[in-house]
């Protein structure tokens, strides 16, 4: 065995979740709950969202902002009860801009600059004179102190605007609407994308009681059937993405010091697209660095050594190659990271890397599934559809049949009682359900 097949090999026993690994971890994750729900301390934030499922029956045009980290969309949406919507108009614009004019989301911008950014792009769409009820999708943790009142706990996925942390998001957006002229647009409910694409699988499917992104970030929302705040059913945003009762590597290690919130989001860190390519470009500099993938040049240690160089869509790509001599990494290598020589074995090993980290935040991800089914029907009882979006779930190959897979070791022949479905989009769907649902009572 070569060294770095050896190297590769203890990578493999590092990064795998064996059955018995899973039920531990979805264990954890149950107790972990438990404790937030009865205010005891836990990694996970257990955040109220004070909207329960809709009845399927909800009907009118809303607008729908879904903020969700990498780009701002704004939608108006029509609902026609029984699941059916249809998304009248939309745009959607990054926070980011790619060709550097503008940057919103990082340390020197404000939150003022943030907000008047949105309310343009809801101007957009807003005609003058017609009053338009909206929902917000704020896709970060948030302290709900009612379905429209959501103070920002801390900022994630490496956002940093000034401004805006401790803050009544819908405040700002409202302020912002005001300055921009269109008090003709009334925030009227707040919620998590996890909540809104629970929602908008409920809208259709009566038996959807999570709701989970796998995207550039990670967390979950489920339906607490006896929630603390109102004695009753609530959607509860877990926050899971915080959730820290793991087994780490030393890779885990290194991408949590070099991140703006060193100790937070742990789970999300092992798991989601903002940092699956980062925990790949670790793993393949560290096998550069020991020698083990020599015919790799000197290019390749200055283009690894780039920090964020890989991405969940690069991820995609290594994985996705089934050519024999893996010709797709081979041009991906030379156009992407401008590494013009390498071997099949240096690709080869990329591409297992790749397979190791997805399948081991899939699984990840699939037991905390666990821990929330079994402590909202700890006999499996009933049917439980789980909603997921994101692009890890909906683009990565193999990474909805591992979730699934990993689900039927645990629950065998009863696993059939669990669904998973895509909810492409469901979180800015949601947020107008959201609305929908509060203006009916
Ligand atoms: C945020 C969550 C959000 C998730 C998916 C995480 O970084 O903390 O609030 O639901 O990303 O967008």
């Amino acid at each position: 065995m070569s060294n770095l097949e050896s190297a590769l090999q203890k990578l493999q026993t590092q990064m795998t979740i064996s059955t018995e690994e899973v039920l531990e971890i979805a264990h954890k994750f149950r107790a972990e709950l438990a404790a937030g729900l009865a205010g005891k301390p836990s990694s996970l934030k257990m955040l109220p969202s004070f909207v329960t499922t809709p009845t399927g029956k909800e009907t009118g045009e809303f607008l729908a902002l879904d903020f969700g980290g990498t780009n701002v969309r704004v939608l108006l949406a029509e609902l026609f009860a029984e699941g059916r919507f249809t998304v009248k108009a939309s745009i959607a614009k990054p926070l980011n801009d790619p060709n550097g004019r503008y940057d919103y989301i990082y340390s020197k911008a404000s939150g003022t600059q943030l907000f008047d950014f949105i309310a343009e792009q809801i101007a957009e769409i807003a005609k003058p004179g017609i009053k338009y009820p909206l929902g917000h999708t704020f896709s970060f943790p948030s302290q709900q102190k009612s379905i429209n009142n959501a103070e920002l706990i801390h900022w994630t996925k490496e956002i940093d605007t000034t401004g805006v942390e401790g803050q009544n998001v819908n405040q700002l957006l409202g302020e912002a609407l005001l300055r921009r002229g269109v008090p003709n647009v009334m925030p009227e409910a707040i919620i998590n994308d996890t909540v809104g694409t629970l929602l908008t699988a409920a809208y259709i499917n009566q038996n959807t009681d999570l709701g989970s992104i796998c995207g550039t970030g990670h967390n979950t929302a489920y339906l607490e059937p006896n929630a603390p705040w109102n004695h009753g059913p609530m959607i509860i945003n877990t926050e899971s993405g915080n959730f820290d009762k793991l087994d780490i590597t030393k890779y885990d290690e290194q991408v949590d010091k070099a991140s703006e919130q060193p100790g937070a989001q742990r789970l999300e860190k092992m798991s989601s697209g903002r940092y699956v390519g980062e925990l790949i470009r670790i793993i393949a500099l560290d096998l550069l660095q020991h020698g083990l993938l020599p015919n790799c040049s000197t290019t390749a240690t200055q283009a690894l050594s780039v920090p964020a160089a890989l991405s969940g869509a690069d991820v995609s790509l290594l994985i996705k190659d089934s050519t024999d001599d893996l010709t797709n990494i081979s041009t991906w290598l030379e156009e992407r990271l401008h590494i013009t020589y390498s071997t099949k074995s240096d690709r080869l090993a990329l591409k297992q890397i790749a397979l190791l980290v997805a399948e081991r935040s899939a699984r990840l991800v699939a037991a905390t599934f666990i821990g929330i089914i079994n402590h909202i029907d700890e006999n499996l009882d009933r049917n439980h559809n789980i909603a997921i979006d994101g692009t890890l779930y909906e683009k990565m190959p193999g990474y909805a049949a591992n979730i699934e897979k990993t689900m039927t070791e645990v629950f065998g022949a009863k696993a059939g009682q669990i669904t998973t479905v895509l909810s492409k989009d469901g979180s800015g769907i949601g947020a107008a359900i959201a609305v929908a649902i509060t203006s009916s009572k």
